[in-house]
């Protein structure tokens, strides 16, 4: 079926400019880029672009605690962001930065053209202010309880735990994250975008509302409930007006006629989208300004559930009464965990993108296994290793090259790789297998991928079928037998094919390396279902894809070689530590490989006592047995240690152990471990091989200080 030639502007949210992607961002990355290549192929134009979010406070801090300007930092950023990209085969046409003159321009005519429109309001406003370091304090930089669920730990612009976004000031019991000190409210000028004007109210009733060009409406369910619940019902009235100014300092972009006042980065951040897509038509010759007024230009957004509000009540209001073009659908995906975890970037838990390409994963195998996960549902997804080989290796090995591995070989070996004539009747048996192209179009159309991935596995199973009944192998022994051995492997090369153009948007590598071997240069969503020709040739078949070793999705869990001292073998203690440990005296001269340090170094340690109140073998792993521990003040741990080889966990039960309570927390295949058990132990197994936990004397309890 042709379709009209749609044009279309994707883009992903923005990652902030603050360290590398990790597993969320890749996710929300492969979720838009197999929307993407499924638009290409269908023959529409797609500019699909991202950009470093550079601006804010949080990155100015960040940069200041390095020694370089905020410019260095983000550069630094950006430089490593290539071989992620290119890693997953994600096909931005562009990457960009908000800390670009596009931005500056477009973030000013578009303040411009809000307050023109008399929506733009100057206010003297109170402030927290951090007397201990001199500094207003951005809003991040300030903790409380939630003003509307009263969630503990809430920072001072919205809630993690119900997704309000309120005023730093309404926190309750409010302390700057900077000092610890409680912070004194100063009087400053601020500018606020009046939100709560009723041109405003009444426009985004409407917009969260409406339907797109297609049909579909701009806003999933859980999504429109949620702006409702923002905009206080089909009534409104509780939406605030929107403080968009910071004082100097501020790394972000000063505002037109207001000496000493920046745009508050969320402001700039989705104008970074324009931005870069403006550079992105500068490089190929495009008309950035005929572009985005052509009201044939379709434009979406893919992000998290975190950053609804900025993107269906901000976003649509700056840029309607800007006069600018409104997305035509914001599609929200949920959150990635892992082996059930949330990760947490401050916490530092998840599993590295970086290291999974190093290891040699195939990029192909994640972007399957998440696509078969995802849904256009604002649900969480569970990255679960063992999940993941089966998934893999049962479906993208077992059933789609199979096909290919066990019927190429014969074509290429008997007939030179020419193709002969297809059984129609099988052919006809595929077809009724699956819902077809148009039904699977529509589904990747709506974004719900993991149906795509049902459907055609159900085509997969039909040809695999068709090959168990037909049994090639037994037909080859036979010589008499030429046309009927040609006829039933063409047949399943012709469902092979379909199935490979069925899934080039989400295994682009599999698919190219796939369509060069049957020789297919029409890569276009049309060509599935047609023939191939008698007479066409393949070539020789090749390899293309192993099965995933479970080992080295494990490796994926340990951690790397540069970090082996610090947590590859939970309790073990390294004996410098060891050293500083049992002397307080004076140090003793640096040995090899055991350097001097201060007692300043030796303060950065948390080290508590802490009581087993729980410990069980895990599953699967020979050397792990999985602690719970009461840290006293600190609460419950959970710390998986390596000491199973010498204790059997009933042993541990009770008994006191010394915690490193303030190591980074590290996810592992099993869940995530907070924290490292001290135990003694020789570095040569040839001394003995020997664990010892440390304890403390009688009369120490959960939570005292080690030191
Ligand atoms: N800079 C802002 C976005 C500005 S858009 C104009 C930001 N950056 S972020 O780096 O924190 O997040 C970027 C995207 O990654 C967001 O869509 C966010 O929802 C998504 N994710 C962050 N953690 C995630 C998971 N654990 N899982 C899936 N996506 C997650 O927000
Ligand atoms: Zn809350």
């Amino acid at each position: 079926m042709t379709v009209a030639t749609r044009k279309i502007f994707v883009t992903t949210a923005l990652p902030y400019a603050n360290g590398a992607f990790h597993i969320g961002h890749i996710m929300e990355y492969i979720q838009a880029d197999i929307w993407v290549r499924f638009q290409r192929m269908r023959g529409h134009s797609v500019h699909f672009v991202c950009a470093d979010d550079a601006h804010g406070a949080p990155i100015m801090i960040a940069a200041d605690k390095v020694g370089k300007t905020p410019q260095e930092f983000v550069a630094e950023i950006a430089a490593g962001r290539r071989p992620y990209l290119d890693g997953f085969a994600i096909a931005f046409d562009h990457w960009h930065s908000t800390d670009s003159p596009e931005n500056v321009e477009l973030s000013q005519g578009i303040y411009l053209a809000l307050r023109a429109a008399g929506l733009i309001d100057v206010r003297e406003i109170e402030q927290f202010y951090d007397p201990v370091k001199g500094m207003f304090l951005p809003d991040r930089y300030i903790q409380g309880e939630c003003p509307v669920c009263a969630a503990p730990d809430q920072y001072g612009d919205s809630c993690e735990s119900c997704g309000a976004v309120y005023g730093a000031t309404e926190l309750r019991n409010p302390r700057s994250a900077l000092s610890g000190a409680t912070p004194e409210l100063r009087r400053s000028e601020h500018y606020f975008f009046r939100l709560s004007d009723p041109r405003c109210v009444a426009y985004l009733q409407d917009w969260t509302r409406q339907s797109d060009r297609r049909g579909v409406p701009r806003l999933q369910p859980e999504v429109f409930a949620k702006a409702q619940e923002w905009l206080g019902g089909p009534e409104g009235g509780k939406l605030a007006d929107w403080d968009i100014s910071r004082d100097a300092p501020y790394f972000g972009i000063e505002i037109p006629d207001a000496p000493g006042k920046y745009f508050y980065v969320w402001l700039d951040a989705p104008i970074g989208y324009l931005a870069s897509l403006k550079a992105y038509c500068t490089g190929a010759g495009l008309d950035f300004d005929a572009l985005v007024a052509d009201p044939e230009l379709e434009q979406y957004h893919f992000i998290g559930k975190d950053i609804i509000y900025f993107h269906v009540l901000f976003w649509p209001a700056m840029l309607h009464f800007a006069g600018r073009k409104t997305p035509e659908r914001v599609n929200v995906h949920g959150f990635i965990n892992v082996s059930g975890e949330k990760m947490s970037k401050s916490r530092g838990t998840g599993i590295s993108p970086l290291r999974y390409l190093e290891l040699g994963l195939d990029p192909d195998w994640l972007r399957y296994y998440l696509a078969a996960k995802l849904n256009n549902k604002v649900e969480d997804v569970d990255f679960n290793p063992d999940d993941f080989v089966a998934r893999v290796n049962s479906d993208v090995v077992g059933k789609l090259v199979n096909i290919a591995s066990r019927c190429a070989g014969f074509l290429t070996r008997r007939f030179d790789g020419v193709l002969g004539n297809a059984d129609d009747d099988a052919l006809a048996a595929f077809a009724r297998s699956w819902a077809g192209a148009d039904a699977l179009a529509d589904l990747y159309e709506r974004r719900d991928s993991g149906k795509v991935v049902r459907e055609v596995m159900q085509y997969a199973d039909a040809v695999n079928q068709y090959i168990d009944a037909s049994k090639p192998w037994e037909i080859a022994k036979d010589a008499a037998r030429g046309d009927e051995l040609q006829t039933v492997c063409t047949t399943a090369m012709t469902g092979f094919r379909d199935l490979v153009l069925l899934l080039a948007p989400i295994i682009p590598g599999l698919a190219q390396r796939a369509l060069a071997q049957i020789g297919q240069t029409d890569t276009r969503w049309d060509a599935i279902g047609l023939p191939l020709p008698a007479g066409h040739r393949i070539m020789a078949y090749q390899h293309l894809s192993a099965r995933v070793d479970p080992k080295q999705v494990d490796a994926l869990f340990e951690a790397p070689a540069s970090a082996v001292t610090a947590t590859a073998t939970p309790a073990a203690v390294k004996p410098a530590a060891a050293a500083a440990l049992s002397s307080v005296a004076a140090p003793a001269p640096p040995e090899p490989g055991s350097e001097a340090i201060s007692i300043d170094d030796f303060a950065t340690l948390d080290l508590r006592v802490a009581r087993v109140t729980g410990a069980e073998a895990v599953e699967g792993s020979k050397k792990l047995i999985r602690l719970t521990l009461d840290v006293g003040a600190l609460g419950a741990r959970t710390v998986f240690s390596g000491i199973r080889s010498a204790y059997a966990p009933e042993q541990l039960v009770g008994r006191h152990v010394v915690l490193v309570a303030n190591l980074a927390p590290r996810t592992m295949k099993f869940g995530v471990s907070e924290g490292m058990v001290l135990s003694a132990g020789w570095d040569d197994p040839a001394q003995g091989s020997g664990i010892h936990l440390l304890e403390p004397d009688d009369g120490a309890a959960p939570g005292m200080k080690v030191r």
